[in-house]
Order: structure tokens, then sequence, then C-alpha cells
């Protein structure tokens, strides 16, 4: 599994990215919009998750200047691929680059409490902020950790 940034050759596949149907409720998007977000607001950075020669899923970052935080957002598996180690690989991948960047010091991302998947957040050693974003669970995890 590798991040690869969004290209000529993969843009589509990354846009296609769709979570099962049960699952959509917990996204505030579905694939096309994030790169699109990435592309026109400034603050985002998609990236596509590869696995082989197969785009699989989708995940965000940004820089937050506020509070000199970084973000994970937009994290997407393909239905047929959940459940399947995707998601753990992919947020792992993106913490060790997040981590890499000489201004990072924290890591934070929120998830819906009633998302199930999410539990892999806390498996990571993301521990909650006591903030909330929209109905949201804000989680942080240090740089030094991660
Ligand atoms: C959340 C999501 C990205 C996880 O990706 P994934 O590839 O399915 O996850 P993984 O297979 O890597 O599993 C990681 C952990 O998540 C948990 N998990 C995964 N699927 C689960 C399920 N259906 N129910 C409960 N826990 C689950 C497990 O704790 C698992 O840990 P384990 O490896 O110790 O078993 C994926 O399910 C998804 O795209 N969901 C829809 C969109 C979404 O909710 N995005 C996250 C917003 S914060």
């Amino acid at each position: 599994m590798v991040l690869e940034e969004i290209t000529d050759e993969n843009w589509r596949d990354v846009a296609d990215v769709a979570p099962a149907d049960d699952r959509r409720r917990f996204v505030a998007a579905l694939g096309a919009r994030y790169p699109l977000l990435s592309q026109r607001g400034g603050l985002w950075n998609s990236l596509g998750v590869q696995a082989g020669d197969e785009v699989v899923g989708h995940v965000m970052w940004a820089y937050d200047d506020e509070d000199g935080t970084h973000w994970i957002g937009g994290m997407i598996v393909n239905a047929e691929e959940q459940g399947r180690g995707v998601g753990r690989a992919a947020v792992r991948a993106l913490l060790r680059r997040l981590a890499a960047l000489r201004d990072c010091r924290e890591v934070r991302l929120s998830y819906h409490p009633d998302n199930a998947p999410a539990a892999l957040y806390k498996s990571l050693g993301f521990e909650p902020t006591g903030d909330f974003e929209d109905e949201e669970v804000v989680v942080a995890l240090s740089a030094t950790t991660a």
C-alpha cells in the first residue's frame, strides 16, 4: 500500500472511491468532492491510496495555521476493500509522512462516535482532545508518537 499524489493518471480512480452504502453517513462527502476540495480550497492535500495497480482509497491532510496542528480527513476505503487492513495501513503511512515534516507537532482528526471502524484511531494511539467538530469527536496524536 502506498500513498500517491493526485496525477493525470490516477485522478479518475481517486474520484470514484466510494464507501459501502451504510457507511456513507460517516463521511462529509464522497470521493469526487475531496480531490476537488484539495484542488480548489488551498488547504487540504488529497492522496490516493494505492494497492498494487489499483486505487482503493482516498485520504487527505491539512495544516491548521491557527493552532499549528496537522489534520487528517477524507479517509475512505472502497466498499469492497473495507475490513482488510487498508485503512490502518493508509493512516499509518500518512502519520509517518506528517511526522517527518519539520513543523509537525500534533496530528488531529475527527470522527462520528457511532462509526465503529473509527476504533482504528484509538488503537493507533489517538486520544480525545475534548473538542467536537459538529457532531464529531476530535482526537489527537503527538507527532513524536506517530
Ligand atoms: C473507516 C475506514 C476508512 C476503515 O478502513 P478499513 O480498510 O475498512 O479498515 P481496516 O481494515 O484497516 O481496519 C482497521 C480497524 O478498524 C476497525 N474496523 C474495521 N472495520 C470495522 C467494522 N466494520 N466494525 C468495527 N470495527 C471495524 C478495527 O478496529 C480494525 O482494527 P483491526 O485491524 O485490529 O481489526 C473504512 O471503513 C471506510 O471507508 N469507512 C467509510 C468512510 C468512513 O467512515 N471514513 C472515516 C471517517 S473518520
